[in-house]
């Protein structure tokens, strides 16, 4: 019998990092498409030992740690889903924001070298200005408008080439904190939203995401690459989608503009940063389905507390 593959999660209670430690223990994810797989080829059980790291076990801004528990955990792969995620916020909490999503980054790669273990690290759309006018491929020069892409960008250059980084975008999961869950709370109140309509991107799907990973833990195939549902939307779009799926009619939704935004968000965000996944398919792996499938899924499968 072959070894079961030993990968490290890190980030384990987040919004990812619940869909991927339950998908690599071939466990129920809610909302996942049960016909999708990167490499139609689901996961068996006993296949991944999955050791789960949180923040309780180890805080990322203390890289001493974080070497440690890398060095103990004697990983074939680690997955690093820990990041500082408050987009707004980390304009005015730019040294905590580097720390994870930059130092720590580095920090793990380097002990990951040091143990022969492979690191897939994920990173976001925001490493992109938005103004190439379409699809972002992986190669695509660089510029972020805030402190948090920039400091993802910054942790993605402390990689080495062995390592992966897997860049994803508009993230949302049954379990996790995202716009859909308000989009949908607020559609069940009766109330009505205002999103905007001059800002594009791509949905990703947490446990499609958790999916397309599978492959890569297996692969290991370095460099830098695109995971995120087909398909260019934007915040209005997707409300008026989960609209009509809630049952709520065309006024549920009005489309503003980022100018009207009061206030004005902290961080800019590039006005359309949707990413390709043509790398991701040209190397023989499906990407993950329409995000309409996606949103309908996740609305599907949401648990109570939502
Ligand atoms: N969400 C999106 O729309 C989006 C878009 C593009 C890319 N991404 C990237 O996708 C990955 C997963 O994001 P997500 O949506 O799962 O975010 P999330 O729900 O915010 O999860 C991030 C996890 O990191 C943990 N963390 C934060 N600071 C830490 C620290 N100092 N030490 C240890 N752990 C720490 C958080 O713990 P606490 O809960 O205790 O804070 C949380 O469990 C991240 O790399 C993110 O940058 C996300």
């Amino acid at each position: 019998m072959t070894r079961a593959t030993r990968v490290l999660v890190t980030g384990a209670a987040g919004q990812v990092g619940v869909d991927v430690v339950d998908t690599l223990r071939a466990l129920p994810v809610p909302g996942a498409d049960e016909h999708y797989w990167a490499d139609a080829r689901g996961v068996d059980v006993g296949e991944f030992d999955v050791l789960a790291l949180t923040r309780h076990d180890v805080d990322f801004t203390d890289e001493t740690a974080l070497a440690a528990a890398v060095d103990r955990a004697r990983a074939d792969v680690i997955v690093n889903l820990a990041a500082y995620t408050a987009v707004d916020r980390a304009e005015a909490d730019t040294a905590t924001c580097y720390a994870v999503n930059d130092a720590a980054v580095g920090a793990l790669s380097r002990a990951a070298g040091e143990v022969g273990s492979h690191l897939i690290t994920i990173s976001t759309d925001y490493v992109f200005d938005g103004a190439k006018g379409a699809s972002y491929v992986e190669d695509d020069p660089t510029g972020p408008l805030n402190v948090y892409g920039a400091s993802k960008l910054a942790g993605e250059r402390r990689c080495s080439d062995r390592d992966t980084i897997v860049r994803t975008s508009w993230v949302m999961g049954v379990r996790g904190r995202n716009v859909l869950r308000v989009i949908a709370q607020r559609a069940a109140s009766g109330d009505t939203v205002r999103f905007v309509s001059d800002q594009m991107g791509t949905v990703t799907v947490a446990a499609d995401l958790a999916r397309a990973l599978v492959v890569l833990v297996r692969e290991r195939p370095g460099g830098t690459w695109h995971v995120a549902n087909e398909g260019a939307t934007t915040w209005f779009d997707v409300a008026t989608f989960a609209g009509r799926e809630l049952g709520r009619g065309d006024d549920f939704a009005t489309a503003i503009s980022t100018a009207d935004l009061v206030p004005a968000p902290a961080a800019t965000r590039p006005a359309r940063a949707d990413l390709s996944t043509e790398k991701f398919l040209a190397a023989g792996f499906r990407p993950p389905p329409p995000w309409r499938d996606g949103v309908a899924r996740l609305l599907a499968g949401r648990d109570g507390s939502w």
